[in-house]
């Protein structure tokens, strides 16, 4: 099989510029088209882009609506498609109608798409108005379906709470059905899962399956001192790389102020969907 590079990137939490919220002062939004910006001028060319929730922090149909010509705009800068999942600070209606502009519905946003021959599966893990994630049995059905018939290059399943657990994180941030998603799966074409939420680089393997954990766009989130959790500003990427030998998953760095956003008590991490 061929090559087949792509970009994941995670947790942008964009709104639109009108809105206040606490990350308002940070231009978000400047950082995705600064990423995209990096993508065009090192060459990259990969063949799509995945983004894994938390498109926005709160979003409104204004702030899908703005977040999409943001996304559109990278898309058209590297003539690679961007394709998306919701994350816990997403809202299914106001995204179907600024982002997809469709009717508002409150169904599951999830997919199956192909690109040179690799499939790409995009679930919704986001549960409207929580902070954890599980994949609905709806979409686990309809995953086992899809699985049973494999692709030429393989499967990525992206979702935006992970599988594996990450140090200094209580466990409701990973996804709570995981070993039911884990049963359909395991034994598939599934080379890769891919995910957000955690805000730092976490990688690893479930039940053989690479899974990994991208850092977000908007912050990183890292254990400040023994008490204390800290957000701090951070750009990257990964590049992954599906050859038909296995994947690999390269982790970009971009240039930023490492600037303290928030600081607050591990405690809280439990409580609050800052994340
Ligand atoms: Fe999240
Ligand atoms: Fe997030």
């Amino acid at each position: 099989m061929e090559t087949i590079k792509f970009v994941h990137l995670t947790d942008t939490h964009m709104n639109a510029p009108q809105t206040d919220n606490m990350f308002s002062k940070f231009n978000l939004a400047g950082k995705v088209t600064r990423l995209f910006e990096h993508l065009r001028d090192t060459n990259v060319a990969p063949a799509f882009v995945i983004v894994t929730g938390d498109l926005s922090h709160e979003g409104g149909v204004e702030d899908y609506a703005y977040i999409r010509q943001v996304l559109d705009q990278g898309s058209t800068m590297i003539g690679a498609p961007v394709y998306v999942v919701l994350g816990n600070h997403d809202h299914r209606s106001p995204f179907r109608e600024g982002f997809l502009q469709q009717d508002a519905s409150e169904d599951a946003y999830f997919y199956s798409i192909t690109i040179n021959g690799l499939r790409l599966i995009g679930l919704n893990s986001q549960v409207p108005g929580q902070h954890h994630g599980r994949i609905d049995e709806q979409q686990l059905a309809w995953l086992e379906e899809t699985l049973s018939i494999p692709a030429e290059n393989g499967t990525i399943v992206a979702l935006h709470h992970p599988l594996l657990s990450v140090n200094g994180m209580p466990d409701d941030h990973v996804l709570e059905n995981r070993k039911q998603l884990g049963d359909v799966i395991v034994g598939t074409d599934v080379v890769g899962v891919l995910a957000g939420h955690v805000h730092s680089n976490n990688v690893g393997s479930y039940h053989g399956i690479c899974s990994v954990a991208a850092t977000g766009t908007a912050f990183a989130g890292e254990l400040a001192d023994e008490e204390n959790y800290r957000m701090i500003d951070f750009l990257g990427y990964n590049l992954v790389t599906v050859n038909g030998e296995g994947i690999s998953v390269q982790s970009v760095v971009l240039p930023s102020s490492q600037e303290e956003y928030f600081r607050f008590p591990i405690a809280l991490l439990a409580v609050e969907t800052n994340h």
